[in-house]
């Protein structure tokens, strides 16, 4: 099968990854296409094999167990040598938007409490402005669905619950739970005042803006990669 312009980036971005984690011994891995496939490459290489993963989603769960990975619940850690994720959209001071797997919460978790916090994107996923592209998604206790959306609404915002493609009729259900609702903010002026209202809002489990969480983003291309960091 003929790889895509954008499987090409998005592998170079996974290969160059692997430099960066090597030396580590409990590797924390996120979700999403990209992430893939710095798995399959990880589990062509056999200096991988007796790491420690903790992952981000039942789905990573599933993609590294059946390559025969050894994936520790992350009730048994308190602390992760090295994160590898994707992300939707960077911006120029390496902020993200994260969540388009719905896997939002458990990747912050996840990032926030990892030593080294390594990002993989393919170009198109650089931004000026987060929200330029892509909602930020809002992973929400069910019980509260309808009010977060309200007070989100009253104060100007456009929040849809995110429907599932096909297979489940209704929201699509976090990993922990929640209802995953899609903020359409367009290009976000002030991420810091958004990040903070979020924070604040009682019923949000989890959203997608990380602020301040990468310290490096390798940005694939079909002929190189670029390493951004803080
Ligand atoms: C998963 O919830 C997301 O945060 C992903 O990391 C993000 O959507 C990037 O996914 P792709 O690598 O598939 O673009």
């Amino acid at each position: 099968m003929k790889l895509s312009s954008i499987d090409i980036a998005k592998s170079n971005a996974a290969k160059e990854a692997v430099k960066y984690v090597r030396d580590y011994e409990i590797i924390g891995i996120g979700t999403g296409s990209t992430v893939e496939k710095f798995i399959e490459i990880i589990s062509k290489l056999d200096e991988f094999r007796n790491k420690l993963y903790v992952a981000s989603s039942f789905d990573t769960i599933l993609k590294l167990t059946n390559l025969g990975f050894k994936v520790l619940s992350s009730m048994n850690i308190d602390e992760i040598d090295v994160y590898v994720d994707g992300a939707d959209e960077v911006d120029p001071e390496l902020n993200m938007i994260k969540g388009g797997g719905a896997a939002l919460t458990t990747e912050k978790i996840l990032t926030f409490y990892s030593k080294t916090r390594i990002f993989i994107v393919d170009s198109r996923k650089l931004v000026k402005k987060l929200g330029e592209r892509c909602p930020v998604p809002l992973d929400v206790l069910p019980g509260a669905v309808e009010m977060v959306t309200k007070y989100l609404r009253d104060r100007g915002y456009e929040v849809k619950p995110r429907e599932s493609a096909r297979g489940r009729c209704g929201p699509i259900l976090s990993d922990v739970g929640g209802v995953i609702l899609d903020l359409h903010t367009g290009p976000i002026e002030k991420v810091q005042s958004l990040d903070y209202l979020l924070n604040s809002i009682p019923g949000i489990i989890e959203h997608g803006l990380f602020i301040g969480l990468a310290d490096t983003v390798i940005v694939g291309y079909t002929d190189r990669t670029e390493v951004l960091s803080k």
